[in-house]
């Protein structure tokens, strides 16, 4: 159900909010825009609106969820320690796109929500919208980006809607969001602080508040085999089979003739600057090089147009990974399965 069937953008004050805010409050589900993904929010202090988030994207209960704050108070609510490196991020970047780890008050939100760990993630989004409905329920909010398991994250409230219409109270429509990918998650509570998971802000932002910062193992390694196969590590995926290939534009066309000969529809995803070179099936813009910015904002929304087509395999060039570059690479990897083609000699 559309909650709010107009775009909100660049309004003084939000009356239509009314009705999602109750929702939350009687521990419904509603999906409402973020400055980097759409989010599927419920009453973070109910396991009842919780569970609900994990049967409506049928997502695995071994997976915390974000508690979303709008204010400094909610975040004394619910946390039992805030570390100085914590809140100096805090300072430079709330609100906005960083996810910080903390440890949790015990009873303060569902045992759901952090999936039994001593630590919740909290984040203050950068989004007018977000921010009054979450004052205006006054509620801290869990929310997971509003998507089914396992498909990119929703960049548009038509996306939530392709995934959750039907299983949830409704979805707030806010427009497209700007970042695209989701929040930097970053813990700092040891003295080496490390980013869980790469996202809107850069660790070269980081790293200008607090000194050195690592990267989680998982995000570096990508020739780590994970434990099992199967779903529970592909992500973000569309479809039909994802490749990430390195190389010219030439020599990534001629794999893509050779897929054609064999009878198959060949999609292909590329930068503005080398789209052209292409002559396949299908084939995507998804922003600009010199401005990893636009790729983040296209991404997801272009590999779910792949899913409006009937390609039978995509291959998708690579970016830089520097900035944002780090979070676009780290999520078309998890979408590809991490499977990689390499042309010889390539730098
Ligand atoms: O931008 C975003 O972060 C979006 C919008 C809606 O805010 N949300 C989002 O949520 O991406 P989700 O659930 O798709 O991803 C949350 C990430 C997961 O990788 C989860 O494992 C991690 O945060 N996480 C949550 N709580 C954690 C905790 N206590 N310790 C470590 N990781 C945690
Ligand atoms: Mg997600």
């Amino acid at each position: 159900r559309w909650l709010v069937d107009k775009h909100l953008d660049n309004q003084k004050s939000y009356p239509q909010l009314a009705e999602a805010a109750q929702f939350l409050q009687q521990n419904e589900v509603v999906a409402f825009p973020t400055e980097t993904v759409y989010g599927l929010g419920g009453n973070a202090c109910s396991s009842d609106a919780v569970a609900k988030i994990f049967a409506a994207k049928g997502r695995p209960a071994d997976n915390p969820l974000i508690v979303h704050i709008a204010s400094y108070p909610q975040l004394d609510g619910i946390v039992a320690d805030i570390s100085d490196k914590s809140k100096q991020l805090m300072n430079a970047f709330w609100p906005g796109p960083l996810t910080i780890i903390f440890q949790k008050k015990e009873g303060a939100v569902s045992d759901l929500v952090t999936a039994g760990l001593d630590s919740v993630a909290v984040r203050m989004p950068d989004h007018p919208v977000a921010l009054e409905l979450i004052k205006e329920s006054g509620l801290p909010i869990a929310a997971p980006s509003a998507n089914r398991s396992g498909k990119p994250s929703p960049t548009t409230a038509n996306h939530v809607m392709e995934d959750l219409d039907g299983r949830i109270a409704g979805v707030v429509d806010g427009g497209q969001t700007g970042v695209g990918v989701e929040s930097t998650v970053i813990d700092c509570r040891g003295e080496h602080p490390i980013i869980l998971r790469p996202g809107g802000i850069t660790k070269e932002a980081i790293e200008a508040i607090i000194d050195k910062v690592e990267m989680s193992t998982s995000v570096v390694d990508k020739e780590e085999k994970p434990q099992a196969p199967g779903m529970k590590y592909t992500h973000y995926a569309p479809s039909a089979p994802l490749y990430l290939v390195e190389g010219t534009p030439e020599w990534i066309q001629s794999i893509v003739n050779e897929k054609t000969k064999s009878g198959m529809r060949v999609g292909v995803m590329a930068a503005s600057e080398t789209v052209g070179e292409y002559d396949a099936h299908t084939v995507l813009d998804c922003g600009s090089r010199s401005d990893l910015a636009s790729v983040a904002h296209h991404l997801y929304d272009v590999l779910r147009k792949f899913d409006e087509t009937d390609v039978d395999v995509i291959f998708s060039e690579v970016f830089p990974e520097e900035g944002v570059g780090v979070a676009i690479m780290n999520r078309l990897d998890k979408a590809a399965g991490h499977k990689w083609l390499r042309q010889i000699n390539h730098s």
